[in-house]
């Protein structure tokens, strides 16, 4: 039997629950629900009680609960969702950094066969158990400041043995870290120049091969691909999804990056998101808007190839739900620092705080399917983070260097 822990931490400035906010549209930083002066109760690993600290004080108190007393000024959020990464990878690509910065576009290099197969062969090359530990260094990364859950993507294997290699290392690692790992399977990442066959025959022997496994060892629960002029088009992946909706995979697409086509495919299937959409124009912005899925911008990979942000006010003002996510991955995106990047994108895309923190907290939580995270309310888990700061307006307008000083997941100190 499990025995009952309670803490109770405060009293914390202001505690940003990130409640009571509509999933979809533009939002206002009056729509923030503050509490001043918070108390937080926790038990085992949810939050039981949150309120006024002063209110919340006496209950505490009877029932034995450990007292964390903060000193100073604090501004309490929920733990920060990250729900796009790549950061189970072998190697690094600092090379195509510099070709790019030379002039050499992205996808010149991979047409030219580099890339995204570079890193293809670094991650075939490592072991598990290697995969697992580079995994478990950049989630501690991220944990550290303050980002509890993270989305990884395997898509550097490519074929069904490295495909699987890689997700049961993203396993092995969430298994070796406090942070949780959200995985996804990403085998339509581009296609595999080693396969023999058609585009088509390689997503149906994955269809045939990965599928199932995934399910009975619990793998993943998500199925991603890369719609592009480099990748998969919206013909060759239909199938693909159909097949994976039927076992019931949640679907999310790397979307409109460069061309587009991604968010119609995303729109069609239902998916949970679209994530990317540099290239998206109004009428994507609009399909987007009408539907539910979450559109998901990563600055990260603007910032890492030097291209336009995603449109994120027009999405919002058009209606739709935007989570930010830092697409932390060897090539495009290889800073991976969520809350600088959804700072950054805040200032050049003139996003409320309200947006950019829904966009790393509840909304994201929503990108990823998850109802028991992103929020601070009754019985959601307890994964808290604590800046050092009487006032949440410095979180964005430090641009990502004020860091949480105190860090809780599932109710434990980190
Ligand atoms: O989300 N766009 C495709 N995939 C990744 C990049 C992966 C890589 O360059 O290694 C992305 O940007
Ligand atoms: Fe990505």
């Amino acid at each position: 039997m499990q025995t009952i822990k309670y803490t109770f931490i405060g009293p914390i400035r202001q505690a940003l629950t990130m409640a009571r906010l509509p999933q979809k549209g533009a939002l206002k930083d009056e729509q923030l629900h503050v509490i001043q002066e918070a108390g937080i109760l926790i038990k085992n690993e949810e939050i039981y009680e949150i309120g006024p600290y002063w209110d919340l004080y006496p209950e505490a108190q009877s029932i034995g609960a450990e007292m964390v007393n903060l000193k100073g000024d604090f501004v309490a959020l929920p733990g920060f969702i990250d729900c796009h990464t790549h950061i189970c990878f072998g190697g690094s690509r600092s090379k195509d950094y510099a070709m790019r910065n030379a002039g050499v576009s992205y996808l010149e290099i991979a047409k030219a066969g580099g890339g995204i197969w570079d890193t293809v062969t670094q991650t075939r090359k490592a072991s598990l158990e290697k995969l697992a530990q580079l995994t478990v260094k950049r989630a501690n990364r991220h944990l550290k400041d303050g980002i509890t859950t993270i989305e990884v993507k395997s898509g550097y294997g490519l074929s069904v043995e490295d495909e699987l290699k890689m997700l049961r290392a993203i396993k092995l690692a969430n298994e070796n870290t406090t942070a949780d790992l959200i995985p996804t399977c990403l085998a339509a990442h581009i296609p595999p120049k080693d396969f023999q066959g058609t585009l088509r025959d390689y997503l149906k022997k994955i269809a045939e091969e990965v599928f199932s496994i995934l399910k009975e060892e619990g793998l993943a629960n998500r199925i991603d691909a890369f719609i592009e002029d480099t990748a998969f088009a919206p013909e060759d992946i239909n199938s693909y999804f159909q097949k994976a909706k039927e076992i019931g995979f949640d679907i999310t697409v790397h979307a409109d990056q460069f061309h587009t086509g991604g968010s119609q495919v995303a729109v069609d299937f239902d998916a949970i998101s679209a994530d990317h959409l540099e290239a998206s124009g109004d009428k994507e912005i609009e399909l987007l808007a009408n539907s539910d899925t979450i559109s998901v911008a990563l600055p990260g990979a603007s910032m890492g190839l030097g291209v336009a942000y995603t449109p994120a006010r027009k999405l919002l003002d058009a209606g739709a739900s935007l989570a930010i996510a830092s697409d932390w991955n060897p090539g495009s995106a290889p800073m991976g620092d969520l809350l600088m990047q959804a700072s950054v994108l805040g200032t050049f895309e003139k996003l409320s705080n309200a947006e950019v923190l829904a966009g790393i907290t509840c909304r994201a939580a929503a990108a990823l399917n998850l109802a028991d995270r992103g929020t601070l309310e009754i019985g959601k888990l307890a994964d808290l983070i604590f800046f050092p700061t009487d006032d949440y307006r410095e979180i964005t307008y430090q641009q990502g260097k004020l860091k949480p000083s105190i860090v809780y997941k599932n109710g434990r100190l980190v």
